[in-house]
């Protein structure tokens, strides 16, 4: 199982980190365009294998593709995070050229690859890698809403006074703060509903502090965050290249499903060794499916913003 990771910063670097640690890769290729950035990188990861018992091979590149040549799943992670105070919409400007032309390169050395693009705004760059490759809808998949989830499954620890073992839940819709749509109703803590231990009120601080997880890390770093996103796609590189069939929230090309068209958009899908296998789609009530549509509105609308 080869893994391209590209861009060689934070998120990319944590990913390969993470993918590394869990051992199921026989060999994960960093690529950055910054010279010796990502040999450098994968050097110092190296040398943590012994330290930390794994086996993967680091490889490192500065924009030589052919280093990343049948790779069987590629991480985009290349591109400008956001700054404090930023939204990531901000940075379609500069991130959409950089991401066209990364998932172009990579194709061209993995015709068979599975592409999970992270870059900001994620929903609308998992879209133009869509619009401008052959690649099937499966094998393009974009990563928010596994980190999302995570976040809620967070705060909604820390709203119960629970161990996060004890939590489940998922984030759908954009991967904005205004478009995720945190599914408190059907949250649990050990299979019962969260709704049995916490106040709408307090529930309702749980769904805006997930919303806005990302912008309150970016104020405490100065820059985006980077282990709980390394984290999570190294969740659904795992789930693709040991074919798990675990269910994330990933954006996904939509053709009817949830009553949307045309746009990528984080939903539940099962992801196994064909990267998506299927999309789940789950009843919502009215409160959620109107939330749903509004995120889709605002996705569609950075959409618009792409010169394709
Ligand atoms: N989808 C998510 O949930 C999520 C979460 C966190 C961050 N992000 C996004 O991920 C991206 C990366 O964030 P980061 O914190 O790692 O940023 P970073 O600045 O630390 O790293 C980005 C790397 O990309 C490299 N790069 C730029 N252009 C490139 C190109 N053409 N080819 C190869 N490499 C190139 C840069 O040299 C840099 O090393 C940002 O767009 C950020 O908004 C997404």
């Amino acid at each position: 199982m080869k893994v391209t990771v590209v861009g060689a910063g934070a998120v990319g670097a944590s990913c390969a980190e993470y993918i590394a640690i869990k051992n199921f890769a026989s060999e994960v290729v960093l690529l950055d365009i910054k010279e010796g950035y990502a040999e450098g990188k994968a050097m110092d990861l190296m040398q943590t294998a012994s330290l930390n018992g794994f086996d993967t091979k680091i490889t490192g590149s500065t924009s030589d593709y052919s280093k990343t040549a049948n790779s069987d799943i590629c991480v985009i992670t290349s591109g400008i995070p956001r700054k404090p105070g930023m939204t990531r919409e901000e940075l379609i400007g500069i991130n959409a050229g950089i991401v066209k032309s990364v998932s172009s390169d990579l194709i061209k050395h993995s015709p068979d690859t599975i592409i999970i693009v992270v870059s900001n705004p994620m929903d609308t760059m998992t879209y133009l890698v869509h619009k401008t490759t052959d690649l099937p809808k499966n094998r393009i998949i974009g990563m928010g809403g596994a980190l999302d989830s995570a976040r809620f499954k967070y705060r909604l620890a820390e709203a119960l006074g629970a161990p996060i073992s004890d939590v489940d839940g998922m984030v759908i819709g954009g991967h904005s703060d205004k478009g995720m749509v945190p599914l408190t109703r059907l949250a649990t803590r050990n299979s019962v509903p969260v709704t049995e231990f916490i106040s709408d009120e307090r529930l309702d601080q749980v769904r805006e502090d997930t919303k806005v997880g990302g912008a309150t890390l970016t104020k405490l770093l100065g820059t985006s965050a980077w282990y709980a996103p390394g984290a999570a796609v190294s969740g659904l590189v795992q789930a693709i290249a040991c074919d798990q069939k675990k269910i994330f929230p990933c954006s996904t090309m939509l053709e009817g499903e949830y009553g949307l068209n045309d746009l990528c958009i984080g939903v539940p899908v099962v992801l196994g060794r064909n990267g998506i296998e299927k999309i789940v789609e789950i009843e919502l009530n009215d409160a959620e499916a109107a939330h749903m549509k509004e995120s889709a509105e605002g996705v569609s609308k950075t959409n618009g913003l792409l010169e394709l």
